[in-house]
């Protein structure tokens, strides 16, 4: 598993680098590393047997820089075909001088979804799955004075023989190498992976036991020593040591746990202040480094118990969204700055405390993301409803092994999800992920998402998808809900206002009753974002339209309701569920609703006040914050620019407009960050509106937006791009020089926006 090389963004900083061409030395100091190899591989579609041989001249092959998707794909309306095919990636490398002894490894996080590996034309084997990482250690096929040669046929077909195929699924998996990867150059022993344990965090003596995994080429005669250090940043807060006794042989499962007792008062971990402490661990030889490594953690302690979900002995309602990982034009192929945003849209926007990686490990940047701003996780492996044959399985098994062991230092991870999303039971298939689960974490409770009710319970938690309205009664006595409207009421943003309105009902209803009776630990809704799906599933064009947000992340009115449950403290929020039309509904004019965390609410048309209203006290009267449902009758005869109010114990402390004229009058553009790193794959996502005068979206605006960009970067996205629902994104990709981008959108009618990018440089990659 790869962790960050520290160690080598230091020394190349200090400049011990000068270049790898077989000519600078590794510098005199113990430690692994890690370098990234995300540029320069060379990529063709076409996976022939001659370019996995050490000699094959790629150079007309295309230049490529991970992530990558094999194909570039519109937002929808596209056949799975056309990113199912084997493709093969190659990637030139030469050693630092002074590798040699040491042991190294290609590690790669997450290829789609079979990956043949050759090294200097040596098969070194397959990997299996798309979303779980893998190494191949490279160390006795290595050239190490001159040219290396990796070649990766990449096939991204749905094969049955690995999850989660074998049957349907609603979902695309896409295709490519669409993580990254990094070479690792560690010593014979070495750290292979560290645990670290926050214990008795609620007490006044908080402890921290780090389990230390190592990897020995040959028995060691020699007594190591494992040092390790908690940190607040720089602040050094405790540090603690271990004796290694001689390894009895070359591949040790068992850990060496390093105990720091006296660590002071630590701050917890918890969703208004996700504090982070970093532990470092260093292997050392008398006083001579040999490996270190680090990892990030939070205090907290989670348990789901009798009276719902308990977070450092509080109990806290689970609020939350299932969420693919899959983007528009890029499929899963999106880097960290695009990961890490769509925890911030859960956790910032749409105020969400959970989130479930339905259904696979996600990133690691997404989890470092909700890590970072509080936000709850529930990941689970990679399946949806069908299970395999043995071998299948046995690879599901393995697929627990490896998210678990990347993921179990994430303070934010507080359920594991080992059974395939809506399988059926197989008593003894999941009494084997169970087992591995608390066997390699016994911090965590596990859960496995099923859809019926007299599935047998091996986990800790009874975790099921309820489409139902009311809700079932809770069953067990540890009990969440983890999936609910989805399917039964796909919303798109052109949708009228009754559907609109309606997925934001149902939605609150689920909550409503969620909070009703605290054995229900709370649910999580299908779901975040629309996504592309398969012919069999979605509404005809290949997406599924089960989001609070578009497939672009932009928010439908349900997002609405999600945000208006947030504590006023945090932001106030008035969000209508309805379009500001005086004909847009069936049966007249009759209902509009308001998702608010204000407690009255006042209404004005052309300034004139039409309504008052306090929260639907009557229908959500279990929720914190109500929605508003204003009927719309007295607004018959007025019709004109509607104004709304949002007070707390009288006062006001919020307004929003919108226009009764029907005009779109306002283009804007707008970027999620406008500084990127020139390292090829740097992205951002920029949206674009058509609002009316006063800013609030005008959902019928359709019309084609023309982008040009100057200087180094690339649209991902349709170009010109149509708006759908008033808006719409695409990306911007970084390219691989420094320099300013300006991104022109030039609108029919209501002209051109230009906006700037500074793109900094990025340092080469070292091998
Ligand atoms: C569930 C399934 C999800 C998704 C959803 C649609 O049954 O677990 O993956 O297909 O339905 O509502």
């Amino acid at each position: 598993m790869k962790r960050t090389g520290t160690l080598l963004a230091g020394m190349l900083a200090e400049g011990a680098f000068a270049g790898t061409s077989g000519s600078s030395p590794v510098p005199e100091v113990g430690g692994r590393l890690v370098f990234s190899m995300n540029r320069n591989w060379r990529f063709s579609r076409l996976a022939v047997p001659e370019a996995r041989t050490k000699d094959f001249d790629d150079s007309r092959f295309e230049r490529v820089v991970i992530p990558h998707t094999n194909t570039r794909l519109p937002w929808h309306s596209f056949d799975d075909k056309d990113y199912e095919f084997v493709s093969v990636y190659r990637r030139h490398f030469k050693l630092p001088l002074g590798t040699r002894g040491r042991r190294v490894f290609v590690d790669f996080e997450g290829v789609m979804t079979a990956s043949t590996v050759w090294l200097n034309g040596i098969r070194l084997g397959e990997y299996k799955g798309g979303y779980t990482p893998f190494s191949f250690e490279l160390t006795p096929y290595l050239d190490f004075d001159s040219d290396n040669v990796l070649a990766v046929e990449v096939d991204s077909t749905e094969r049955a023989d690995i999850p989660p195929f074998g049957h349907q699924i609603d979902y695309l998996t896409f295709g490519g190498i669409y993580r990254e990867v990094a070479l690792r150059i560690v010593p014979p022993t070495f750290i292979d992976n560290i645990f670290a344990k926050p214990k008795d965090v609620l007490t006044l003596y908080p402890r921290l036991e780090i389990d230390c995994f190592l990897e020995h080429l040959e028995p060691s005669r020699e007594t190591l020593s494992l040092e390790v250090t908690l940190r607040d940043g720089d602040r050094v807060l405790a540090t603690g040591s271990q004796r290694v006794p001689p390894a009895a042989s070359a591949s040790d499962p068992a850990p060496h746990t390093v105990r720091l007792e006296k660590l002071g008062p630590v701050v917890l971990w918890d969703l208004a202040r996700p504090k982070l402490y970093s532990v470092y661990v260093r292997l050392l030889n008398g006083s001579r480094l040999v490996d270190e490594d680090s990892c990030t953690i939070g205090f907290r302690e989670a348990r789901f118990t009798e009276n719902g979900f308990e977070l450092n002995g509080k109990v806290v309602k689970l609020r939350g969204l299932d969420r693919h990982q899959t983007f528009p034009f890029a499929g899963q192929a999106m880097p960290g700055r695009v990961q890490r945003r769509d925890a911030q849209i859960l956790r910032n926007n749409f105020k969400c405390n959970i989130v479930r990686t339905s259904h696979y490990p996600q990133s690691r940047h997404f989890l470092d993301a909700c890590d970072e701003l509080g936000l709850l996780v529930l990941e689970e492996i990679p399946g949806w409803q069908h299970i395999g044959d043995a071998a299948w399985k046995d690879l599901s098994v393995d697929n627990v092994r490896r998210m678990i062991r990347r993921d179990w230092n994430h303070p934010s991870i507080i359920l594991w999800g080992v059974r395939i999303n809506e399988s059926r039971d197989d008593h003894d298939f999941y009494t084997r992920t169970n087992a591995l689960a608390h066997q390699l974490d016994p911090t965590r409770q596990t859960g496995g998402i099923r859809n019926f009710e007299q599935s047998e319970l091996l986990e800790d938690v009874f975790t099921i998808n309820d489409f139902g309205f009311p809700l079932r009664a809770p069953n067990h006595p540890l009990y969440l809900n983890t999936e609910f409207v989805g399917h039964t009421y796909p919303t798109k943003t052109i949708d009228n206002t009754e559907r609109l309105t309606e997925h934001t009902m149902r939605h609150a209803r689920i909550h409503n009753q969620l909070a009703s009776n605290p054995q229900y630990a709370g649910g999580l809704g299908w779901c975040a974002f629309d996504y592309n799906t398969h012919f069999d599933f979605g509404s005809g064009d290949r997406i599924c339209y089960h989001g609070v947000a578009d497939i672009f992340r932009e928010p439908k009115p349900a997002a609405g309701f999600y945000k208006s449950q947030c504590d006023p403290d945090e932001e106030i929020v008035l969000e209508p569920a309805f379009r500001w039309a005086r004909g847009d509904e069936s049966i007249g004019f009759t209902k509009g609703v308001v998702c608010s965390n204000c407690d009255h609410l006042k209404f004005y048309v052309d300034n004139k006040l039409i309504a008052e209203l306090d929260p639907d006290r009557s229908e959500f009267g279990n929720l914190r914050h109500p929605p508003f449902v204003l009927h719309l009758q007295p607004f018959r005869n007025a019709w004109g620019d509607l104004r709304i109010e949002g007070y707390i114990q009288g006062k006001q402390l919020i307004v929003k407009r919108y226009s009764g004229k029907g005009i779109d009058q306002q283009f804007s553009v707008l970027p999620d960050d406008t500084d990127l790193v020139a390292d090829g794959a740097d992205t951002t996502r920029v949206v674009l509106r058509v609002a009316d005068e006063f800013g609030a979206i005008r959902s019928f605006a359709n019309d084609a937006i023309q982008l040009d960009v100057e200087g180094p970067a690339e649209i991902i996205g349709d170009n010109p791009f149509a708006l759908v629902g008033g808006t719409g994104a695409v990306w911007l990709r970084a390219k691989e020089q420094a320099g300013r981008v300006r991104l022109t959108a030039s609108h029919p009618v209501l002209g051109k926006r230009q906006l700037d990018f500074e793109i900094a440089a990025a340092a080469p990659e070292a091998v």
